[in-house]
């Protein structure tokens, strides 16, 4: 549920119109709404209620938003981040270092000393020279890094294998075979406390099924490790929920998840951590956009809007699915493509799809674009970098400015040897 709906016929973000955004800000922008985002980070968590000991870490890298990441913080949740500049971002959004996740599969020793410096809570490692590196570092700091060890579970999560990172070929984590010997010469460092394991198979997941045999693995594995000694207390059970960018395809809901995570994990007296991502951000966003032309095609029209791969890059990366609305849908209906400025066929958002009727100079939005969405967005074919607002009941506020091409450009050199 979200709180993106039509009033009088034409469609609102909370208690604003998005005509009222479009006005005061240009397009396209993003438009995020704070009581769904609230909404989500509230269904998350119940679904969880069961489950005594947990920590639940926003996967920032489906939206980093300060703003949006302060409403997450707000209502409790930390941050699961992959980079220095994610560090970052989840302290200027006023989560505290201990409640930060640091996962990433090539976090560089400067990161890693940053990290410290800023008391992340929590390092997951992905290889061994990683743990040896984050020890040393650590010592000479004279502090002690909590981490777990992210292993490769070799479980197929059934998705876009462009978001699918359980498989033995992926990058991610170690062999899930490998753990006990990596345990055994890492629990020996100063400098580092290694208190448990991660996994996380893949994102936009439809099917528990997966989640569940990967979850198993990791059971045995506690067990494994106990066996032979060290102390278990943590393990990290990555993201990856699905989210319903098609109406009438439903992704199990966060009590489903919850119930499944309480039996797969029943016995393992641990805290359970939580990287969550899209399922919390997803449809708490908008890309709202104008129509530029509405050109004839062989086949069908094109309806040119004003938002283009750069922006949202979801449909051209992974042939996502995003709804397309008029923001005053007129009630009547067309089949026709949608497609941006960009110099690219890949830069269509869909083909072939039935849509509201739309003119020239018309408003619309893609739906459920919150999650990797104006993160992922470039400055391609020197465009402007989006916008982002956030609506609150009847106010909304720009909480990224719209980077223009002038910005960017002054960002550039020419060199004096191009000078002469
Ligand atoms: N934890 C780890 C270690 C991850 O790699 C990810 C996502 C998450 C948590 C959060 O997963 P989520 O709950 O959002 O599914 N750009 C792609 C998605 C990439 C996901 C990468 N990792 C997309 O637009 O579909």
């Amino acid at each position: 549920m979200d709180h993106f709906a039509y009033r009088n016929g034409v469609l609102h973000a909370e208690d604003v119109p998005m005509s009222a955004i479009a006005e005061a800000v240009g397009t396209p922008v993003y438009v995020y709404s704070r009581a769904t985002l609230e909404r989500h980070a509230n269904v998350f968590r119940e679904g969880l209620q069961r489950i005594g000991r947990k920590h639940i870490a926003f996967a920032i890298k489906a939206n980093p938003n300060i703003a949006v990441l302060r409403v997450l913080a707000r209502q409790g949740y930390g941050a699961d981040v992959v980079s220095g500049g994610e560090v970052k971002r989840a302290l200027a959004a006023g989560m505290p270092g201990e409640d930060i996740v640091f996962s990433g599969v090539g976090k560089t020793r400067i990161e890693l000393r940053e990290a410290l410096e800023a008391g992340v809570g929590q390092f997951n490692l992905e290889l061994e020279e990683e743990g040896v590196a984050l020890a040393e570092i650590a010592a000479s700091m004279g502090k002690t890094a909590d981490a777990v060890l992210r292993v490769n579970p070799d479980v197929d999560a059934g998705t876009h294998a462009k978001i699918s990172t359980g498989k033995k070929e992926n990058k991610f984590g170690v062999p899930i075979g490998d753990a006990p010997g990596i345990f055994a010469r890492l629990s020996t460092l100063p400098g580092l406390n290694l208190r448990g394991i991660a996994a996380h198979i893949g994102s936009q997941i439809f099917d528990l099924g997966p989640i569940e045999a990967a979850y198993g693995k990791l059971g045995d594995l506690v067990h494994t490790l106990r066996a032979v000694g060290h102390t278990i207390d943590r393990v990290d059970l990555g993201g990856g929920l699905g989210v319903p960018y098609e109406r009438d395809k439903v992704p199990p809901s966060p009590a489903d998840y919850g119930a499944m995570v309480e039996r797969a994990t029943r016995g393992w007296d641990v805290t359970l951590y939580f990287e969550p991502g899209r399922v919390i951000v997803g449809n708490a966003g908008v890309l709202l956009t104008r129509v530029i032309w509405v050109k004839p095609g062989a086949i069908r029209p094109f309806i040119i809007v004003d938002a283009a791969m750069n922006d949202l890059a979801r449909p051209a990366m992974y042939d996502a699915w995003h709804d397309f609305e008029a923001v005053a849908p007129t009630g009547e209906r067309i089949v026709a493509n949608i497609a941006g400025p960009v110099c690219e066929s890949g830069d269509t958002f869909a083909m072939e799809r039935e849509i509201d009727v739309v003119k020239s100079g018309d408003l619309a939005v893609f739906r459920t674009a919150g999650a990797y969405g104006a993160t992922m967005a470039s400055t391609y074919n020197s465009r402007a970098l989006v916008p982002e607002v956030m609506v609150d009941g009847d106010k909304f506020a720009v909480v990224a400015d719209r980077i223009l091409p002038e910005a960017i450009i002054a960002a550039e050199r020419v060199p004096d040897f191009l000078n002469d």
